[in-house]
């Protein structure tokens, strides 16, 4: 047989109550605060992800899924969507429209990484992107979407991490502070960490070996080395976070994986996941929309894993399904009647259902019991000669005869009642 490929996972039918849960709360949430959806492709050219993400970050130098098309054009598998989403703003000048600029999508991300519990090849983000505005209410609002959405769903033990990278210009000249300061402790640096420390010296502040942790303990930190502007910005982010109650943990080594980002940035994790502990994620990215060719154009995002929700998700997030009445026949009238009732129940907005396969009573009661059903109407050949049906609470196994014809009706108006 045919096996699905490692790190790339089915969503079976028992796990989908929770994800259509969470995807609910994303969608509903993304209203509240304005936010319109956004469905852009799953692949693009290489060059989209190379520019935006960064030649040099992990994603870009192994991560990604690359291939050819048949004209030779090389394509990608997306590893994020904030690369396609500008792409997306530029190409259909969203820019011009006074309403879409706030944008959400959720879907499917690919990054060719080691699979663990919770880092998959294939994983689902839900994700919001708001252009246009450099405010710092915009990044507040970005935030406080995010801490809404993981709050609301009840997960447990979340931290909000919170840096800045400051400008680009905070950041150039921060760079050669940082290298001066790794080239003193070469010799104590990972191999990784040895090759980065000239094309990208910021990533090894992010770098997860002990020793580099050791080694770069006592760096020089980025938000000692802010503009006033940047600074500033990064104190009325604090401060509305604090406004709307929003707890969180400065971390001034939270570099993020991804090139695009400028000023602030963030991180929710919890504890509760091990190793892959980032939840969701996101930051400023004010250069973005112009390296890709547009109008000059601030914003700002977060993405969240959806597998990582899900781990984290309680059972008490997950809504029961709705009643279910059960219709159980025999015979051949027996099974016209059924179709006719499991066809009005229905049509009334009651979930109902049967099974074609069962042909006795105790067959029909056990699938009943299965799929959870509250009630199930048992109609045969007699049954159907007398003009009646039984209606059998399968909770209290107590039965009751009613007139065929009106037996739907009646149920339905007693399952209003409570
Ligand atoms: P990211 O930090 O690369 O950011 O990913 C965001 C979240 O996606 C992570 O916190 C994690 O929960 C989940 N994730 C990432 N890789 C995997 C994986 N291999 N398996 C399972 N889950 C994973 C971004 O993607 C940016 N586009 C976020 C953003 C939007 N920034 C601005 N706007």
């Amino acid at each position: 047989m045919i096996h699905g490929i490692k790190g790339v996972k089915d969503i079976l039918p028992a796990e989908i109550a929770r994800w259509q849960a969470i995807e609910g709360t994303a969608r509903r949430l993304a209203m509240l605060y304005g936010y319109q959806e956004i469905r852009v492709p799953v692949f693009e050219v290489t060059e989209l992800f190379a520019r935006s993400i960064g030649a040099t970050t992990d994603i870009v130098e192994k991560e990604m899924y690359t291939f050819h098309d048949r004209d030779g054009t090389s394509l990608t598998l997306r590893p994020e969507a904030t690369a396609g989403a500008v792409r997306a703003y530029i190409e259909h000048n969203l820019a011009a429209s006074p309403t879409a600029q706030k944008l959400y999508y959720l879907g499917p991300m690919f990054r060719h990484e080691r699979p663990q519990a919770g880092r998959l090849r294939q994983f689902h983000q839900f994700g919001v992107e708001s252009f246009g505005s450099a405010d710092p209410r915009a990044d507040i609002e970005v935030i406080s979407l995010l801490w809404r959405f993981l709050s609301d769903l009840g997960l447990p033990d979340l931290t909000l991490e919170i840096n800045s990278l400051g400008e680009a210009s905070d950041r150039s000249a921060y760079k050669a502070i940082l290298l001066d300061f790794l080239k003193k402790r070469e010799d104590r640096l990972c191999q990784n960490c040895r090759r980065r420390m000239d094309t990208n010296p910021l990533r090894v502040l992010d770098c997860k070996v002990p020793e580099c942790k050791a080694a770069t303990e006592d760096a020089p930190k980025l938000t000692d080395h802010l503009s006033s502007s940047a600074r500033r910005h990064f104190d009325d982010v604090l401060a509305g976070l604090s406004t709307l109650e929003i707890p969180y943990v400065l971390n001034p080594r939270l570099v993020r994986g991804l090139d695009y980002y400028t000023l602030t940035t963030f991180e929710v994790t919890s504890r509760r996941l091990g190793a892959q502990n980032a939840v969701g994620a996101g930051g400023r990215y004010d250069g973005l929309v112009e390296v890709l060719g547009g109008p000059k154009t601030p914003a700002v995002g977060f993405a969240v894993g959806l597998e990582r929700v899900s781990l984290m998700l309680p059972d008490a997030a997950v809504p029961a399904p709705p009643m279910m009445v059960f219709v159980a026949t025999f015979g051949e009238q027996g099974a016209a009647a059924g179709l006719r009732l499991l066809h009005e129940l229905r049509a009334l907005g009651v979930r109902a259902d049967t099974d074609y396969r069962a042909s006795t009573l105790k067959a029909h009661l056990r699938q009943a019991d299965r799929l959870g059903a509250a009630f199930t109407l048992i109609v045969g050949d007699d049954e159907v000669a007398k003009g009646r049906l039984l209606l059998r609470n399968m909770r209290t196994k107590e039965q009751e005869e009613l007139p065929l014809s009106t037996a739907v009706k009646a149920l339905v108006a007693r399952l209003g009642q409570g």
